[in-house]
């Protein structure tokens, strides 16, 4: 046999062995994300970005959508459901008009039920109205799904987020607010701009609150394929990132007159695709802190490993002096923000 035969023979072996093996991989990764529910809650703009996110991934079996506006949710599955021959997915996606008994046996819920802010507004004058619908969505919630993990999106979120955990008593790693995946997505793409580079080559990461005064984009710790932005950019072109960064939603919220809706959808889906698929992918998320980062009875954005359990590990960044000090003014400012939930769940 020539050295050409062998060559061919190996390779079609080769071939053999591995187009089962995926195959079966397939099926296998498939069957577990299959037996999965998933519930969002608000089919606004973000909730069903996301819902729609979450079906092309096919990260369940079975997503319903739920609003309290009269027909809205119904609507927004029906017109899902008309994209799955385009799309190819097949997750049956359902509506609800506040009937939670439909959510029933969900394995993670998204919470994006509530009003966004218009051009002007800071996301903290949100919290009168929103804490009310999160409290009472939440419960709901859990209601029907007592094993369910929650994901908190709507504003201000830090804040809904500790109302959660607070109203529900769950355990911590089972709440989680999304806000840093968005944030450092928009770091990201400002550090594009100004590199000239694929954001997919870089790292970079926010923390604290998910406010346009209280996030806190790491310039220190932000890389290009393990090379510090810093050595890459001047000191001036690196603050306007920075500040850029954290007027990421006004600007956009004064471009459209609403918050945005793509980048948050697309980040919920995000975070939840690491929870079924179990993933362990290190997310800026909005978690309970008992003494990390110098931090107690607070929910707040640090690192964390996210998977099947909720939100599993949280990540030390080592702050310096500078961004452990920036860190403690965020957390004040958001504690101040949750001293005011008594008043507006009254
Ligand atoms: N965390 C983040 O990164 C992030 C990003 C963008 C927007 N947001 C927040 O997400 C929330 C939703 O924004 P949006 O643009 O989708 O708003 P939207 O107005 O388009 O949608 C909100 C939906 O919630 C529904 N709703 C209100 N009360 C409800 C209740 N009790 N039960 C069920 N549904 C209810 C409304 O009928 C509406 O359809 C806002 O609070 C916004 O500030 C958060």
């Amino acid at each position: 046999m020539t050295c050409g035969a062998y060559v061919i023979r190996i390779f079609s072996w080769v071939r053999v062995a591995i187009i089962p093996t995926a195959y079966l991989c397939r099926v296998i990764s498939k069957n577990i994300i299959r037996c999965m529910k998933i519930t969002v809650v608000g089919a606004g703009a973000v909730g069903a970005t996301c819902a729609d996110n979450i079906i092309r991934k096919e990260l369940c079996s079975e997503l319903v959508l739920v609003d309290i506006k009269e027909g809205f949710a119904e609507g927004k599955a029906l017109d899902l459901t008309q994209t799955t021959s385009l799309l190819g997915f097949d997750t049956k996606v359902t509506g609800s008009t506040n009937d939670y008994s439909k959510t029933a046996g969900s394995d993670v819920c998204v919470i994006t039920s509530g009003i966004p802010r218009k051009p002007g507004m800071t996301r903290e004058e949100l919290i009168g109205t929103n804490a009310k619908i999160v409290e009472g969505v939440a419960k709901s919630l859990l209601e029907h799904s007592p094993n369910t993990i929650l994901v908190v999106i709507s504003n201000p979120m830090d804040t809904m987020t500790y109302l959660t955990l607070k109203a529900t008593g769950l355990p911590k790693e089972r709440v989680i607010g999304m806000g840093g995946i968005l944030d450092s997505s928009r770091f990201k793409t400002y550090l594009q701009q100004a590199l000239g580079c694929s954001q997919h080559d870089l790292q970079a990461t926010v923390v604290g609150g998910h406010g346009d005064t209280t996030m806190i984009p790491l310039t220190r710790l932000a890389t290009l394929q393990g090379v510090p932005v810093a050595d890459l950019l001047d000191e001036e072109t690196l603050k306007k990132v920075a500040a850029d960064t954290m007027v990421g939603g006004a600007t956009l919220t004064k471009l459209l007159g609403t918050s945005a809706w793509y980048a948050p959808g697309a980040a919920g889906a995000a975070l939840v695709e690491s929870i079924v698929r179990d993933e362990k992918k290190v997310f800026p998320c909005c978690v309970a802190l008992e003494g990390e980062y110098g931090q107690q009875d607070i929910c707040l954005g640090v690192p964390v490993v996210i998977g099947k359990k909720g939100w599993e590990r949280i990540v030390d960044l080592k702050l310096d002096e500078a961004e452990m000090a920036a860190f403690n003014k965020s957390a004040e400012a958001v504690r101040s923000m949750n001293s005011v939930l008594n008043e507006a769940t009254a």
